[in-house]
């Protein structure tokens, strides 16, 4: 039995790296998927295939950074499917790397509003949505930097740290509306976002942040996915305002 058979799974960031990941096993396990992204060219070629397994799934265009794109994408998705099942908060950005000290205003709020106010705005429109339903999971992209800190990277860590706090603050609020509300904190994973921080492409940086893992490795955004279907489908119906790491070991330590 397919995991999440005719169920509809909005998914910020959805075109690239973990997202299509997330919205590849979604489509295999039956789901119909309301991508949303600001991604303009790979739009074709990541719907296709998401199509080609989950053929009535659509594309919204979104930044999630505006309150406003995020309520007309989330009223797309259910304009055409009539409920959000499941949502994926996953869309970020890594953010330009600098001390807490040296950073200015606006390498601070574009991540901030990305990766904290974006999961904000999301949340409280499908929170809406899904009261309306008396049903709905959501889960948080965060990550291990949602725990622990990584050096020239405050907005990312603080940012990360919010979204925690907010699934953990929500988790409560709706527990007892049907509405469950996790999150998924992936250690240093193989993507696109890696290699624009220059982290995946640079042998010496890339060998110390592998070092970094227990596993001596970097994740798949496969092996994150698999952590998504748990958290999105009935499998995990007694679990709510946590997190599961997906890291390799890395809090371990
Ligand atoms: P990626 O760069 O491969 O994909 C990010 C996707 O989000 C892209 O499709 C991009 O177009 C979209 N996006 C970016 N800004 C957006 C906006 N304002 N509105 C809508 N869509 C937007 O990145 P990756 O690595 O797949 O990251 C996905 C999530 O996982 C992020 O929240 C990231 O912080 C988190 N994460 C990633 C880790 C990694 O090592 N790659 C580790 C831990 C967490």
């Amino acid at each position: 039995m397919k995991k999440l058979l005719n169920k509809i799974v909005f998914i910020t960031g959805g075109l690239s790296g973990i997202g299509f990941a997330c919205a590849i096993e979604a489509a295999n396990e039956g789901a119909q998927l309301v991508i949303a992204d600001i991604n303009s060219s790979h739009i074709n070629l990541g719907m296709n295939q998401i199509k080609s397994l989950s053929p009535s799934s659509i594309f919204v265009h979104c930044n999630v950074g505006d309150s406003r794109e995020v309520q007309e994408a989330i009223n797309a998705g259910v304009k055409q499917f009539g409920a959000i099942d499941v949502a994926l908060n996953n869309a970020g950005i890594g953010g330009e790397p600098n001390k807490t000290g040296d950073m200015t205003d606006k390498q601070w709020l574009d991540v901030i509003n990305i990766n904290l106010n974006g999961v904000f705005y999301c949340m409280k429109n499908e929170i809406t949505q899904m009261l309306k339903q008396n049903s709905g999971v959501i889960v948080n992209m965060a990550s291990i930097l949602g725990k622990v800190g990584f050096v020239s990277s405050p907005h990312y860590v603080a940012a990360k740290h919010g979204v925690i706090g907010l699934t953990k603050v929500a988790a409560l609020e709706y527990a007892e509306n049907g509405i469950r509300i996790n999150a998924i904190c992936p250690g240093f994973i193989q993507t696109p976002l890696l290699a624009k921080a220059g982290i995946s492409d640079q042998k010496e940086v890339s060998d110390q942040i592998v070092s970094l893992h227990p596993m001596k490795r970097f994740g798949k955004s496969e092996e994150v996915a698999k952590a998504f279907i748990y958290l999105a489908c009935d499998d995990s119906a007694f679990t709510t305002g946590t997190t599961i790491d997906v890291d390799g070991g890395y809090l371990a330590q």
